[in-house]
């Protein structure tokens, strides 16, 4: 073979090749993006642990149960699964009204917290999916959303 045979035998592998691969290409973004959200779900889960149990165990309980008539549960709370972006507000500025979770009524204070967008959004993907809740991924875009309209009145 000469060299432009060669080159040609080349080119025309390479297009072939190129050819056969952009078939199911949507397919394949598609499952790269689930699989994506998936890691991104493993590693907020594992972060917001460690938010959790630095800035929440000690009022909601390592188990989510809450504590008495004080504090109220984050496992199984109606409350918290109902409104995503009510609970990042929470978490981020706290509140002080009467709410009735699962039934009961609270009225303590929860304090704001001084976490990022970011790790609001962990640990609530991490409250969400903890404690047999499944809330799944909670992304930070939505975050950022959500706390620029957060209502003053807490
Ligand atoms: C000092 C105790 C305290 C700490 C620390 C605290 N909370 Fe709370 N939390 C409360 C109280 C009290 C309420 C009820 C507030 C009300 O009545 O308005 C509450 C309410 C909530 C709610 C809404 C009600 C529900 O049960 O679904 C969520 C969600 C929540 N907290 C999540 C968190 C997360 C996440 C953290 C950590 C980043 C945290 N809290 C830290 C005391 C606390």
């Amino acid at each position: 073979m000469n060299q432009l045979n060669k080159i040609l035998t080349v080119v025309a592998i390479f297009l072939l090749i190129s050819c056969g691969g952009s078939q199911g290409e949507q397919q394949k973004e598609e499952n790269s993006a689930s699989s994506r959200d998936e890691i991104r779900l493993r590693q907020y889960k594992v972060q917001g642990a460690k938010i959790y149990s630095t800035y929440c165990a000690n009022c909601h309980q390592d188990d989510g149960k809450g504590l008495a008539a004080l504090y109220p549960p984050l496992a199984g709370s109606d409350y918290l699964l109902e409104d995503f972006a009510r609970a990042a507000c929470i978490i981020k500025n706290g509140q002080s009204k009467e709410i009735v979770v699962n039934g009961v009524t609270y009225s303590q204070m929860m304090p704001g917290n001084p976490i990022s967008n970011l790790e609001v959004a962990e640990v609530l993907t991490y409250i969400l999916n903890a404690w047999g809740n499944e809330g799944g991924l909670i992304g930070v875009k939505d975050v950022d959303k959500w706390i620029d309209e957060c209502e003053e009145d807490y």
